[in-house]
């Protein structure tokens, strides 16, 4: 278990009252909460914008299959950075339209180039990127279990 160690954080009054409204809209239960996950997401995009350290990304892509050349391309830039894939979701949408996701893990520098790659091939519709990191094993052991969060009622 992670040793927690308290601080204080002084803050203008009015901001406060601004933050406290922003934690309850995002489902907070109180600002420790809040203030790790700030923490850890302003660390995440840090390493994702300097390109430093290993990164893990979700991309997903919504395409038209019948536009000529596309899936190939697609594909091909999968095979050509195989280390870096640790999967591939593939929904087929409607008659035309398929989404991807693609889960990149490795070297911020090469996930984010690979990233930008796969969401510029020419014909994909509609984008985007999740960037995450992985948390401390000692972050880990405090995590409440998934069962916690599938049963709130239990
Ligand atoms: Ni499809």
């Amino acid at each position: 278990m992670a040793k927690l160690v308290r601080f204080g954080v002084a803050m203008e009054e009015s901001l406060l009252k601004e933050f406290d409204r922003y934690i309850r809209r995002k489902g907070y239960r109180n600002r420790s909460e809040a203030i790790r996950d700030l923490a850890r997401n302003s660390m995440v995009q840090e390493a994702w914008e300097q390109e430093k350290g290993e990164v893990i990304a979700a991309v997903a892509l919504v395409y038209d299959h019948e536009k000529r050349g596309l899936a190939d391309r697609l594909t091909d830039l999968q095979h050509h950075a195989v280390p870096m894939i640790v999967s591939t979701l593939h929904v087929h949408l409607d008659e035309r339209h398929c989404l991807e996701v693609v889960v990149l893990r490795g070297k911020a520098s090469l996930v984010r180039k690979l990233a930008s790659n796969l969401l510029a091939i020419k014909g994909v519709l509609h984008g985007g990127i999740i960037a995450t990191g992985v948390p401390s094993s000692e972050e880990i052991s405090q995590s409440p279990p998934p069962s916690k969060h599938l049963h709130p009622d239990l």
